[in-house]
Parts: structure tokens; C-alpha cells; sequence
């Protein structure tokens, strides 16, 4: 069954981005994209999700942040701001987002328990049926014509499974990311049969049992920020909150797919891109500048 929903975590706190985090969400702080259109980040990643072929994309939101996000995605231009953007293109750019809008929704995660409850809060939304979950920090840039996020979906429809999408990490990056251990598959390039996960594992830890045949030295390979799953995740972070398995004092994703990896299999995929993280400063700095770049 191809995947046509998308979910999108934008309810985290924020706090490595603070103070400017307490103005303005991060899921909204501004990138001069490549047409020089400066957009918010969740704009840039439901464009991603929406030319993957993605349908419907549904963001989970803080209670206060609801109308922040829908007034973005929904709210036309007032007449005086319109006549004095006429000859700029930028009605046209405003007329797109509102074209976006009509593709995402939104649920409520109450409090921030983590980006795994965040993930479970989406439930009902999502249904019995395979999703991409796409962090809502994160920004990607293809090597290839493919968005990223398609490359992802590709996979999937190929494998059937949940995949997750993974990048060569070096091993002193590995406290900010979950990490896979694993063998490639003969057959298939870039995918990984995942044997472990790990939520920001230690070196020691990921020298004992994550190293990957093929990979050069101190290098692991880490999640990209985006994941192609089945609906047997929700099982997984349904026991995670009722047995309150928490890390960092957070509710993760990495236990739950640690479970559906044991129960359905697991694969990753090497992805043909490159990740952006937005959520922590010197990342921000990178995106801002990789993305003006082109
Ligand atoms: P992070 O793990 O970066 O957490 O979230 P955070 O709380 O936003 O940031 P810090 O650690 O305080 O700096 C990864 C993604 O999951 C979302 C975030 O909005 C971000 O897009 N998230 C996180 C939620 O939706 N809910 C949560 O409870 C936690």
C-alpha cells in the first residue's frame, strides 16, 4: 500500500534554541530559499512531503501553537498588504502556502513528553496504514533529481517494511543522533537489514555493537530525520507510555522501533542527501547558509 500521510512533530520545546525560541517556534524560524523566497522551516518541509506525492500531512502542535501554525497555512492576505506586494511575486508565494494549507492538519500533543508521544499522538489521524514521519527540525537536501523524502517512499514500496533514513555519521556526532547497527543487503544499494537501534548511543556503546561492515573508520551511520513506518510503531509507543520507558526523561521513538523491528524486521536506507539540523545553533547557521547558497 503506497504511503500517502505524512506526520510532522512541531510541538518540542525548543530549548537549544533559546532564548529566539521563546519568540518564534523554531519549526518557523526563516530560510532564504533557493528562488530567494524567505520561507519558515515546516514550510519547506511540507513542500518536500507534498512533491514525494504525500496527500495529506498533519502536524502536531502545542495547544497555544494551533492557531500559529493554521493562521500561517490558511490566512489570506489583508487588501492594503496585497496591493503593496502586487508587483513583487511574493501574492503568488503567499497563494502557495495557502495551496499547501489545504493539504495539512493538525492534532494537539497536550504536553511535550517527547517526540515518541508526540508521534503517538497521531494515532487515530494516521490509521491502520504506513505513514512517513518527518522531524519537524530537520531540513533535507537531495544529491539526486529525487527529493529525499521520495527516495524514502521508493524504498518503502520496495521493501514493504518500515525504513528508516540514515546518513554516515562521524563518531563524535553521536550523542545528538539514534543509530542503527546492521548489514547491507546484498541486492539492494543503500539498504541496511537493521540488527539494533540505538538512541544516542554512546561511543563505547556504539563501538561494542553498531559498527557496520563496509563503513570507513568512526564512522556509524545515524537517522536522517526521516522514517517510513508501519502502523505497528503505535503498538511500540503505546508500551513505552504505559510502561514509561523514557530517555533523557522523554518519551522516544528509537524503543519503539526497537520493538516493530522485532516483530516485522526493520531496514534503513542510506540516503542520497544531505540532513539539516535546524533545533540546535551551529545547525540553523549551516541551513541558513547552505540553503542561500543553492
Ligand atoms: P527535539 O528532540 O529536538 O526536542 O524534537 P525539542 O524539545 O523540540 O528541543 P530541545 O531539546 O528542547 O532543544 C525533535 C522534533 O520533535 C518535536 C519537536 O518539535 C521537533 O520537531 N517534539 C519534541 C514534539 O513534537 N513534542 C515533544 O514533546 C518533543
Amino acid at each position: 500500500m503506497p504511503i500517502t500521510k505524512a506526520v510532522v512533530p512541531v510541538a518540542g520545546l525548543g530549548t537549544r534554541l533559546y532564548p529566539a525560541a521563546r519568540a518564534v517556534k523554531k519549526e518557523l524560524f526563516p530560510v532564504v530559499d533557493r528562488d530567494g523566497t524567505v520561507k519558515p522551516v515546516i514550510q519547506l518541509i511540507v513542500e518536500e512531503a507534498c512533491v514525494s506525492g504525500i496527500e495529506q500531512v498533519c502536524l502536531i502542535v502545542r495547544p497555544e501553537d494551533e492557531a500559529v501554525f493554521r493562521r500561517y497555512f490558511t490566512e489570506t492576505l489583508p487588501a492594503d498588504v496585497e496591493a503593496r506586494l502586487a508587483d513583487s511575486g511574493l501574492v503568488r508565494a503567499v497563494e502557495r502556502v495557502l495551496e499547501l494549507g489545504r493539504h495539512v492538519d493538525y492534532v494537539v500533543q497536550p504536553q511535550p513528553e517527547g517526540f515518541g508521544h508526540a508521534v503517538f499522538c497521531a494515532r487515530s489521524w494516521v490509521g491502520d496504514a504506513p505513514f512517513l514521519l518527518m522531524l519537524g527540525d530537520h531540513l533535507s537536501r537531495s544529491e539526486t533529481a529525487t527529493p529525499c523524502a521520495r527516495q524514502l517512499l521508493d524504498t518503502f514500496d520496495r521493501l514493504g517494511r518500515s525504513v528508516v533514513a540514515v546518513k554516515r555519521t562521524p563518531e563524535e556526532w553521536l550523542h545528538l543522533f539514534g543509530t542503527i547497527g546492521g548489514s547491507p543487503l546484498a541486492d539492494m544499494p543503500r539498504v541496511y537489514r537493521v540488527t539494533a537501534f540505538a538512541e544516542k548511543p554512546s561511543v563505547a556503546d556504539a563501538r561494542a555493537r553498531l559498527r557496520i561492515d563496509g563503513l570507513e573508520a568512526g564512522a556509524y551511520l545515524c537517522f536522517f530525520g526521516q522514517y517510513a513506518l508501519t502502523p505497528g510503531v503505535f503498538e511500540g509507543l503505546q508500551f513505552a507510555i504505559q510502561h514509561d520507558v523514557r530517555e533523557q526523561r522523554e518519551i522516544q521513538l528509537t524503543s519503539a522501533l526497537e520493538r516493530v523491528r522485532q516483530a516485522e524486521g526493520g531496514y534503513a536506507y542510506e540516503m542520497q542527501g544531505e540532513r539539516y539540523d535546524v533545533g540546535v545553533p551551529d545547525g540553523y547557521a549551516r541551513t541558513v547558509v547552505a540553503f542561500a547558497r543553492t
